[in-house]
């Protein structure tokens, strides 16, 4: 049997990413995410819509980040650097951990204290980084992490460096070779706005390759509490129980507005209620456990599809950017209903929760 190991999303994509045949390559199997049809929320709020989600939860560090981190660390070596550095709302500082360690650099993370999720911090701590966390939000991280790179030798591996967004294109070729097409509308949670820049670059180099006919409507999702892309200037102290999200200077301003007019589609944005209703809604009743940012873009699908904004019969595409267990406390605040019971350690106690607790 010939060996088929799935080596990674630049060594699968290499001809459409900036590498040569020797380049090493800095990859934890990043990729190949599923694309989960939903089966149950069309019928619960009753549409004829097709609904997917790409779930990029499940990269090796837990989010979409993986797919930027490989290619931007990988180059970063190959360039001969030792150090990298990020600000991050936790899934950049965490992919970036990961990588450097994978290939034996140090990664320096600017987190603010307190806002990022715990399995976040866990992973930026247990993969080695510096963690530097500061007394101040994402948007300052970020503008000193541009200061300092003027003065220290590390690489920037935002997604300011445009490598992060080259590797991030490939979720759109994923789609599109999954569903033979490219989709209608593709919704994602927007905070610097590098994702959906990202995808919309995967979707048109498809295009032009002739892999794809189409281009999807591009809808980017934000927190009312951090939407400058609503406001349509930046936002100072942006807030939101979605952390990863909660950025109010996107980096990629001026391309999103691009990508919206090219694609036809729009922004628009959720309450932390309606971030959090969709989180449960999506774990409760199709099994699948996003982050509450995640969540925005199958909220803002759904509100869009009963307002008939999407119309019946679209097929869409949400982007489920990262993985529920990244931030376990939010769960658990919301789950005061969830059916958790202490009993004793015999049979009949066992048996009578069974009884009382049978759905129907
Ligand atoms: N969803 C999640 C789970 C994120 O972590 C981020 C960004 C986004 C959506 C927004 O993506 O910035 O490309 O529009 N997180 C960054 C971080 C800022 O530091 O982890 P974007």
């Amino acid at each position: 049997m010939s060996s088929k190991r799935y080596t990674g999303l630049i060594d699968k994509y290499r001809d459409y990413l900036p590498v040569h045949d020797d380049t090493r390559l800095i990859s934890l199997g990043e990729g190949q995410t599923p694309l989960i049809r939903l089966n149950n929320v069309p019928r619960i709020i009753g549409k004829d819509v097709d609904i997917y989600v790409k779930y990029e939860g499940l990269n090796p560090t837990g989010s979409f980040k993986d797919r930027g981190m490989t290619m931007a660390v990988t180059k970063a070596v190959e360039e001969g650097s030792k150090a990298i550095i990020c600000a991050s709302t936790g899934n950049t500082s965490a992919a970036a951990a990961a990588y450097a360690a994978r290939a034996g650099i140090t990664a320096f993370v600017l987190i603010p204290e307190g806002k990022i999720a715990m399995g976040k911090l866990a992973q930026a701590m247990m993969y080695g980084a510096v963690t530097l966390q500061i007394r101040g939000n994402f948007d300052e991280g970020m503008q000193l992490v541009k200061e300092v790179a003027e003065e220290a030798p590390v690489t920037i591996v935002n997604s300011i460096n445009p490598f992060r967004l080259q590797g991030q294109k490939t979720a759109a070729f994923e789609i599109v070779e999954e569903l033979g097409a490219a989709p209608d509308y593709h919704c994602l949670p927007v905070g610097n706005a590098g994702n959906i820049t990202a995808h919309w670059m995967g979707y048109s180099e498809y295009l032009k390759a002739g892999l794809a006919n189409t281009r999807p409507k591009m809808i980017g999702y934000q927190a009312a509490g951090s939407a400058p892309f609503m406001r349509g200037h930046m936002v100072d102290k942006p807030e939101t129980i979605a952390t990863a999200i909660r950025i109010g200077h996107p980096q990629s301003w001026d391309k999103a507005w691009n990508v919206q007019k090219e694609s036809g589609g729009w922004f628009d944005e959720l309450t932390d209620d309606e971030i959090l209703q969709t989180q449960r809604l999506l774990a409760q009743h199709e099994g699948v456990f996003c982050e509450p940012a995640s969540a925005a873009s199958l909220g803002g699908a759904i509100r869009d599809v009963k307002n008939g904004k999407i119309p019946e019969g679209s097929k869409i595409v949400c982007t489920l950017t990262g993985n529920g267990l990244k931030d376990p406390d939010t769960a658990i605040g919301q789950c005061k209903n969830a059916v958790m019971l202490t009993i004793d350690a015999k049979l009949g106690a066992v048996k009578d929760s069974i009884l009382k607790n049978m759905a129907g």
